[in-house]
């Protein structure tokens, strides 16, 4: 053990340096920010094999966002340098089979400790170029199918973007499976289906990469959507993943564990977490389409007048409180609730997806959550919303 300054910091350094030469880094974190409040919490670096050679990649974590910059060996050994001095009081190297852990004191001591460890697996360092792809465009029957790949399995080039967000959506919902702890068998149900792309990714990933045993009905309201899916999913042997003609409102559902509505029209979307809310759904996610039915009704004669006026405005200002009331009723039946834009808006507009995980079984809405939604419709002059007349609030809100 070595402890005085810089000599700690220079024998880290130097180790650094060296093990990124032979090849020897695992992963590195500076840590313990020197100011506090900081805007980071830490800074996390791993090695990476890029077209231009070997790089070290810092993530930067700040409270709300990573950002992630790579650079050559011998300007990351500058910035760590750097970093101790001014930024944190941690650093932890770890190699193939040792570890060095690096202290500043607030006087400005270092204390640098080396510890042996069995060996460690290397970072792949390829792999890592690789964005993690959730759903996989080789030999897949029902993307072909829908024409986003052609016959060699690839992604046409008009479709890169319909399979990120694919890929997008997958990943989102990969996150919220986890999280509700849904049992492996489970039941989900699509209201709103339309031609099928996110729910047979959806089925495919829960089935063939999770390894779950999802039971999935799509509910659409086109008849000819619905034979075509069902014969799509019986070629891809989806044997679990079924299609039916009906509405959003009224189709014959077993109790889904799941409920997902994505982009259905207007009231279509109040109407689907409604049925979510009543099945005691665990998990409730929904990205909202056309809002008419708040809009019509927004005529605010206070101050908020002015927010109205101009068309657009009043037609977002809708869309938020109209979403806005559907996060809180969930809330108010014991759901924790999320409300996050899912896609680039550079893609489409709709992209605010509200997701909905039950965390206690609430029979009566909570009465609290309650009168904040009747102070937020009296500010805006509003007399129901949709999804409370249906769980038949609106006599109550
Ligand atoms: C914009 S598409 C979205 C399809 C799919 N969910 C997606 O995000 O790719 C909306 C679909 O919902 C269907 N739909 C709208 N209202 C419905 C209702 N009340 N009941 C069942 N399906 C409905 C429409 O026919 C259409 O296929």
């Amino acid at each position: 053990m070595s402890s005085s300054p810089p000599q700690a910091i220079h024998d880290f350094l130097n180790t650094l340096e060296k093990s990124t030469t032979e090849r020897e880094m695992v992963k590195m974190t500076l840590s313990d920010p020197r100011k506090k409040p900081s805007e980071w919490k830490n800074v996390y670096i791993k090695p990476v094999q890029l077209k231009s050679g070997y790089r070290l990649n810092f993530v930067y974590r700040y409270s709300a966002k990573d950002i992630t910059k790579n650079y050559s060996v011998e300007e990351s050994v500058k910035l760590v340098n750097q970093m101790l001095q001014h930024d944190f009081y941690k650093a932890d190297l770890f190699l193939s089979s040792a570890s060095h852990h690096l202290s500043v004191t607030k006087n400005e001591k270092a204390i640098l400790s080396v510890k042996k460890s069995l060996p460690r697996e290397m970072p792949n360092l390829l792999h890592n170029k690789e964005k993690k792809r959730f759903v996989m465009a080789d030999n897949n029957v029902y993307l072909h199918s829908l024409g986003i790949t052609s016959t060699d399995g690839k992604v046409k080039s008009d479709k890169q973007d319909k399979f990120r967000q694919i890929n997008k959506y997958v990943e989102i919902v990969d996150s919220i499976v986890k999280e509700a702890q849904l049992p492996n068998h489970f039941r989900i149900a699509d209201m709103g289906s339309g031609k099928g792309y996110l729910t047979f990714a959806l089925y495919d990933y829960l089935k063939n990469a999770l390894h779950l045993s999802p039971e999935m009905t799509g509910v659409e309201l086109r008849p000819e959507l619905v034979e075509k899916c069902n014969t799509l999913a019986t070629e891809a042997a989806f044997e679990h993943l079924h299609f039916t003609t009906g509405s959003i409102d009224t189709a014959e559902l077993s109790s889904p564990d799941m409920l997902i509505a994505l982009h259905a029209c207007d009231i279509a979307t109040d109407q689907a977490i409604a049925r979510g809310i009543q099945a005691n759904s665990k998990v409730i996610i929904c990205a909202p389409c056309c809002h008419k039915q708040i809009r019509k009704q927004l005529h605010p004669s206070n101050d908020l007048k002015s927010i109205t006026r101009f068309g657009i405005l009043e037609e977002r200002q809708a869309e938020i409180l109209t979403d806005t009331i559907r996060a809180l009723i969930l809330e108010a039946y014991g759901y924790k609730t999320k409300v996050f834009e899912f896609i680039s808006t550079e893609h489409t507009p709709k992209n605010v997806l509200i997701v909905g995980i039950q965390t206690m079984k609430q029979e009566k809405p909570n009465a609290v959550v309650l009168e904040r939604i009747r102070q937020l419709k009296a500010l805006f002059n509003i007399g129901y919303h949709e999804l409370e007349r249906i769980l038949g609030l609106h006599n109550e809100i």
